[in-house]
């Protein structure tokens, strides 16, 4: 039994057309209201369903968000979305910082920083993304990455705002290519990420924030990996796009919180 809530969310990065999109949603929202009120559940379509998604499914205990947003709050930024306009559509998280924004879009911690700050000002819950690639996890680095990713996001932030951060260690290496960290390589990082935050914050909220696990997190991998003590939930990629998959995720989640 865990002192934290689990929160399973589901990126679907760039999939899903419409139609797809609301037949997924509500197939997960058809979830008994029994796990739905034992575990947090949270679908982040791409940013032109979100809207039509929030809507789709009556219940409000599967929260939608967004997977991205920039950090202005309106103005002459072509093609991008801001937090109120997440927050107007009805939904209550943002992912941030993750590896494929930092990776393809060039997002560095100083920009996720401003991000978050943002989306706070908002009621939005970032999700912040850290992990460390394979070189880097070859050259022993993992921790020096996620630390320098950490206090970069932290930066400038009160204790009240640090609190309301959720963090998703998601090491690059496990992004989509089916290999997953070891459930003790994974919790000896969220271990040391608790740490991190105690240091960083107070240990008080380090005991109560969430540490999600991303990285080819699957149906047959969650229990060994949500089993873990510092592992509160995961942030699921490939495997949050089939329904039955993602639902037994949030099933085994909640046998390990009952
Ligand atoms: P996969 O689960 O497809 O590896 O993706 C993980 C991820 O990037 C979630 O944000």
């Amino acid at each position: 039994m865990k002192n934290r809530t689990f929160l399973i969310a589901g990126n679907w990065k760039m999939n899903t057309l419409q139609p797809d999109a609301i037949t997924l949603a509500t197939q997960i929202a058809a979830i008994s209201t029994e796990i739905l009120s034992s575990v947090e559940v949270l679908i982040c379509p791409p940013a032109l369903h979100l809207a039509p998604v929030k809507a789709a499914i009556e219940t409000a205990e599967v929260k939608v968000g967004a997977q991205n947003m920039h950090q202005a709050l309106s103005g002459a930024y072509t093609g991008e979305i801001s937090a109120p306009m997440i927050a107007s559509s009805g939904c209550s998280y943002v992912i941030l910082g993750h590896s494929e924004r930092r990776q393809y879009f060039g997002e560095t911690d100083a920009l996720v920083n401003l991000k978050i700050k943002q989306a706070l000002a908002h009621n939005l819950t970032p999700i912040v993304c850290i992990g460390e690639t394979l070189t880097e996890r070859e050259a022993g680095l993992e921790l020096a990455v996620v630390t320098t990713q950490v206090k970069g996001a932290l930066a400038n932030l009160t204790a009240e705002e640090a609190q309301q951060l959720v963090w998703a260690y998601e090491p690059v290496w496990a992004i989509g290519t089916g290999k997953t960290a070891t459930p003790e390589q994974a919790q000896s990082m969220h271990a040391a990420l608790r740490t991190l935050v105690g240091e960083l914050v107070s240990d008080e909220v380090a005991a109560r924030t969430r540490l999600l696990y991303g990285g080819s997190l699957n149906a047959a991998n969650a229990a060994e990996l949500l089993a873990q003590p510092d592992i509160d939930g995961g942030l699921i990629g490939g495997a949050s796009l089939k329904a039955t998959d993602f639902g037994t995720i949030i099933q085994t989640a909640f046998r390990l919180s009952a």
